[in-house]
Order: C-alpha cells, then structure tokens, then sequence
C-alpha cells in the first residue's frame, strides 16, 4: 500500500449481472469490505466502488434461453447483486453498471485514444461462422478444442485445461453452440490491442505491483513466456459499439475494467468530486478480484491504462477460490450455496459467514464451506469466546456497579495487550491476511476471558472492591477494543456491541487508535444482551438438507440427460477399444495433471497423453494393464501429440483407471 497523502480507491471486480449471488462470488467482496472498513479505522479517506458487468455473450445466450432481452435480464441481476451486497454488509459508495451512458462514452474515448496512439491496429482474421445460423460465433457461441492443451473448451478461455485466454478463432473443431452445427471458418477484419508491445512496461509495473504475491507471480510468468495481441472487438450488438467500426461492439473485457473509472465518474458527480484525482494523477487504486482474473487486471488492463494514459493500480489482490464440502464449486452439480436463498433468506445473520469467510484460511487459499463447520466456529468461536466475554464484562458491571464503569485503574498490562492486538490486525490488514486479523482478535477475546477468570471479580466484589472495580474497567476496556477490532468483519454485531457498552457515537465511526483511549469511570452502560445465537443440530441438519437435495436433483439431471442421448449400437461398434500394457511412463514439463505414457498394444506401441498425474505416480504404471480408445484423432496435449485415450471412471474429478478382471494379451479387443 503507498501513503495516505494519495487518495484511495478500492474496487471488486464486477460480477456478470447473469445469475444469483453465491457465496463463491463473497470470498472476494467481503475481505474487500473488511479491507475497506479498516483502512477508514486507521483514518485513511477511501472510496469503494463495484457494479455489474452488463456485457459479453453469456449474457446474450442466456437472455435469449430465457426470452429476455439482455437488459431485461441484466437489470434484473444487477438489482439482485445490489441488495444482496447490501444484505451481508458489504456497502459500496456506488455500485454502477457498465452498460451505463457514461460507461460507453469513458470506453468509446479510451479505445479511441489508443487508436490514435498506435496501439490498436485492423487485421483480417478467420472466425468460426455457423452456416446454418448465418452468423459469426464470438467467444460463449462456439464450443470446441483448445489449441493449446487440446482439451475441450469454450469461447474465449480454456475454463476446463490450461487456463489461457482464447483469441476469436483459436478454438479448433468449432461447434455453434445454438444450433449445434459444425462451424466453417471465415475472414473477417477485426482490431487488434497491441499488446506485445507492452513488455518491458509491464515486466517493470509488475515489479512494484502491490497486493498479493499470487497475482503478481502468476502475472509476470505469462509477461515472460508470451504476449499475444489482443483482438478487441466482436459481431455482436449489445455491448459498447467499437468506434472504428459500428457493425462490431468492444470485446467485454475491454468495457468492463473501464466501468472503475465510469463509477468513479458516477459517483464524483453526485459527490461534487473530481474524478480525475483518481485516474489523471497519482491515487492509490487497489482492485481485489478472483484468483481467476488476474491475467486480465496485472497484464490487459494497465497496458490499456497506460496506453490511453489514465493512472494504472497500485495494487491487485486476488482470493482463492471455493469449496463446498471440500468439492469443487459447481453450479451444474448442485455444490453451490446461493447468498439469498440458501443463507439470508433463512434469517441467518451475515456477519456470521462474514466472520467464517474472513476466520477459515488465508487470503490466497481455498475456503471450504460447510454447514457442520459453520456451526462449530459460530458456536466455540463466537458464542463461545467473544460473545461469552463481551456479555460477563458487561452483565457483571451492570450488576456490580450500578450499570456504570467502575472507578479503578486499567490494568497496565491490559493497556499493553490492546495496543499490540491493535498493531497486529493493521499489520495484517497492510499483508492482506484477514485470518491473521481475525485470529489475532481472537487471542485477545481469548485474554479477556481467562483475565476475568483469574481475577474473580465475583469474589474480590465482597473482599476487595476496588481491586474488582479496577478488574472489572480493565474487562471493559478490553471488551471496547475488541468491537472496534471485529467491526470491520462484524459491523451489525459490533453495532449492537457498541450499544450495550453505552459508548458515544458509533463502532462504525470509531478508529483503531479509539481502542487504547479508557472508557470514562461512572459511564453509563447499555442493557446487556446475548449478541451470538448457538446454532442447535437441527438447523445444521435442515440447512445440509437443502444442500444435499439440489446435489442430487443435480445428479438426477445429469442421469436423465445421459438417458435422453441415446446411441445406435453402429454407433457404439465404430469405437474401437483395446487392453494395452503401460512400458514407459513420465511426467510432462509445465503440467502438473498430464502424464505421457507409451502403451503397447500388441502389434503396436503408441503415446498417450492422459490426464491422470495427480492419481497415479509414473513409475506405478509401468506394466499395468489399461483400456484404450484407439481410433480416436490425435491430439496434441503440452505439445505431445495423444495417440489414444484410456478409460477411466471419474470419482469426484480424480481418475480411475480401469482394467480388465484378469489380465489377456495386449491388443485384446473389448466388446
Ligand atoms: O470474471 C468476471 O466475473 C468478470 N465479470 C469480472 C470483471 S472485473 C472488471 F474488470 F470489470
Ligand atoms: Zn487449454
């Protein structure tokens, strides 16, 4: 983070208004909030921006599914993501939307100043075209091969291989994702960002990029190894119109990172701020996105950035992803825990999960979520050790000391603690460790009690009394500290905290160094109130039950859909299938889920590429027996071409090979 005398902008990436908030999408927004919250307690000005991102064709191709027009279906979303933002104390000072006036006319003046500065230049290329949808195929409208790692992929990333970004017409084997119809390939002109000719600009921006090693690593890995230029413009007509040419619109993510500096534009202008200080001079912008966009906003968006000559991000801080019940995050498999749905709507408090997603792991690392863990942290973590405290130092006082704060000295050692519980969560806010920051508030709870424990105020109350008053306005210190500390996580919890220590002003308005100044003696206090609910097994059970349900409902869809696409047995008979015996096997550079085999098949040895490295250490397979598809087109997988592929049964994404029941000659046909 660089100084304060710059001003602060803060941003989430933007998430598609196509579909409900999940929690995946929180383990970005909420650390982001916490972020937020704790720059404003140590004083710094910031300003927060998010919104939705209105474009790109899965937008389109799910409106049209659902016979909406894509502003239907974006409006639709985008008041969804607000309120639900909203609902988990995740407040932006302005949450906009890309497909807003002021949006196109920022990209529509950026892309034209890259034009003018050279860095966009017209080239013919060829495109997938459907022939019976008479139509160019952008990015979500093709399904087929990547080039790359010969895996199946779509549109314009390899989601499910190796990662990379796909340039329109890339994908190999190209299949209209509409109409399912095998695409031709055809020229068209399209425009091109010059991106390779950022590489120094970029290797030397990355070295002083702030945020998180994970996204500057990964960041200057891809600067060093390959710099493609990117095409920036698509047949389509809901998007930003490209300015050179009205018959295409502006790649998504051209428009979608400019929707930080049109909302910073939005909101100056109701704020009767100046924009600019952000964007046209030195500003301290920090974006915090998904580990799954970092290529887009440490290499594609400071080039652009410093193409048009807008100031480029101090910072970039990307999350680790999501599990559910340690799967993987799924939709179509039912491993999702929708935000409304499946956690407001069912009167769970926010702060809870606000608490479990910033507490779980660190920053960079996957979150596990589950129903069984929520309880547990909720009911030792919360209910158990901060709740437990703050109402003890609370109940005691009112009932012990006429509801005031006792006349006494804070104990000194007590003073010394919160100034280091306060050091340490600044500290690990300035690292991006919001676990660090939760367990170092934990430790401090954890004092707090054993300090009230070990003091007995309920008897030195009879033998010693002002040895307890002074006990007792060293717990309510501690007490005040810990709100102000867990504010930024907790903010309606320690709201209400506030409340009941019957503290002026606000727990939201309160800074860190507030922590240290003592409470006022014969202050009055609230009315004590128990601030966490224990989560009783029953709710865990009803709550995993709708989870457990939508997976299986999921998996009853997979099954019929496997019913439903029925094969003729000529069909069956034209896949050729062989046992064969693993001679040679051995990892492949660069991959760390791909293993090269040589298969012997009696009257022939062949190479295969099978994605099983994470199951099976080479040297394991060496003469075992395998099942081959052996007239299957070869691929080229890390650039080693595939001559056929085994078979294998797919036990939660990890590989099991199969083999027959006893072993037969290599070669044997299977039937
Ligand atoms: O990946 C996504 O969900 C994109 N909608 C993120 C856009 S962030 C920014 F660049 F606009
Ligand atoms: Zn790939």
């Amino acid at each position: 983070m660089s100084s304060d005398s710059v001003p602060t902008l803060v941003t989430c990436g933007l998430p598609y208004a196509n579909g409900p908030a999940h929690i995946g999408h929180l383990r970005t927004y909420v650390p982001a909030d916490i972020f937020v919250r704790g720059l404003r307690k140590m004083g710094r000005d910031v300003l927060f921006l998010c919104g939705s991102d209105a474009h790109g064709t899965p937008i389109v191709v799910n409106a049209e599914s659902q016979g909406l027009s894509p502003q239907e279906l974006v409006n639709r979303y985008h008041q969804h993501f607000d309120s639900v933002f909203r609902g988990m104390n995740v407040i932006f000072d302005y949450f906009g939307s890309t497909d807003a006036p002021s949006n196109h006319i920022r990209t529509q003046e950026i892309v034209r100043s890259l034009m003018d500065g050279g860095h966009v230049y017209p080239q013919e290329i060829e495109l997938a075209f459907c022939p019976k949808c008479q139509r160019f195929l952008p990015d979500r409208y093709v399904e087929g091969i990547c080039p790359y790692c010969g895996v199946p992929s779509r549109g314009d990333e390899c989601d499910q291989g190796c990662g990379r970004h796909l340039e329109p017409g890339e994908i190999k084997e190209a299949v209209c994702k509409v109409c399912g119809s095998r695409a031709e390939y055809r020229k068209q002109v399209h425009y091109f960002f010059r991106l390779s000719a950022f590489r120094d600009f970029l290797l030397e921006h990355l070295k002083s990029l702030g945020g998180t090693a994970s996204a500057r690593n990964y960041a200057a890995e891809w600067v060093r190894q390959e710099l493609k230029d990117w095409c920036i413009t698509r047949n389509m007509s809901w998007g930003v119109k490209f300015p050179g040419d009205d018959r295409l619109v502006v790649y998504v993510w051209v428009d979608a990172p400019i929707g930080y500096i049109s909302f910073t534009e939005e909101w100056a202008r109701a704020h009767g701020e100046d924009w600019e200080r952000y964007w046209k001079a030195p500003s301290d912008i920090i974006h915090f996105i998904g580990g799954d966009i970092i290529y887009h906003h440490c290499i594609f968006w400071p080039a652009m950035l410093k193409g048009a000559g807008y100031t480029r991000p101090s910072a970039v801080v990307a999350s680790g992803m999501l599990k559910v019940d340690e799967k993987k995050f799924s939709k179509s498999r039912g491993y999702v825990v929708w935000v409304k749905d499946d956690y407001l709507d069912q009167g769970l408090e926010p702060d809870y999960l606000r608490y479990y997603l910033a507490s779980y792991t660190s920053h960079t690392k996957d979150v596990n979520f589950a129903w069984k863990i929520f309880q547990e942290k909720l009911n030792s973590e919360l209910v158990g050790a901060f709740g437990n405290f703050l109402n003890r130092a609370i109940t005691f006082s009112v009932k012990n000391f006429d509801g005031k704060v006792p006349k006494g000295d804070i104990d000194p050692e007590v003073q010394e603690r919160i100034g280091a519980a306060v050091s340490d969560a600044i500290s690990a806010l300035h690292e991006y460790e919001f676990k660090k920051m939760a367990d170092g508030i934990m430790s401090l709870a954890d004092f707090a009690n054993t300090y009230f424990q070990s003091r007995e105020p309920w008897k030195l109350v009879r033998s010693d009394r002002q040895a307890a008053a002074s006990a007792v306005r060293s717990c309510l210190q501690m007490a005040k500290a810990l709100v102000i500390l867990m504010q930024p996580i907790m903010p309606s919890k320690m709201e209400a905290a506030w409340q009941q220590l019957g503290l002026d002003g606000s727990a939201n308005l309160a800074l860190f160094s507030d922590a240290a100044v003592p409470m006022a003696q014969g202050q009055l206090l609230g009315v004590p109130k128990i601030l966490f609910t224990k989560m009783e097994d029953s709710s865990v059970e009803r709550l995993d039950g709708i989870f457990k349900s939508r997976i299986e409902a999921a998996a009853g869809r997979e099954e019929k859909a496997a019913v439903k696409a029925l094969i003729s047995f000529d069909q069956f008979k034209a896949i050729q299938l062989r046992v064969g015996c693993v001679v040679e096997a051995e990892g492949i550079k660069g991959s760390s889920k791909l293993l090269r085999l040589v298969v012997d098949l009696g009257e022939e040895r062949r190479q295969v590429v099978a994605g099983i490295a994470q199951a099976y250490p080479p040297q394991s397979l060496i003469g075992r027996q395998v099942v081959a598809v052996v007239n299957l087109e070869p691929a080229k997988l890390f650039g080693v071409e595939s001559q056929a592929m085994l078979l294998a049964a797919d036990v939660d994404g990890q590989a099991v090979l199969l083999r027959p029941d006893q072993e037969v000659p290599a070669g044997t046909m299977v039937r």
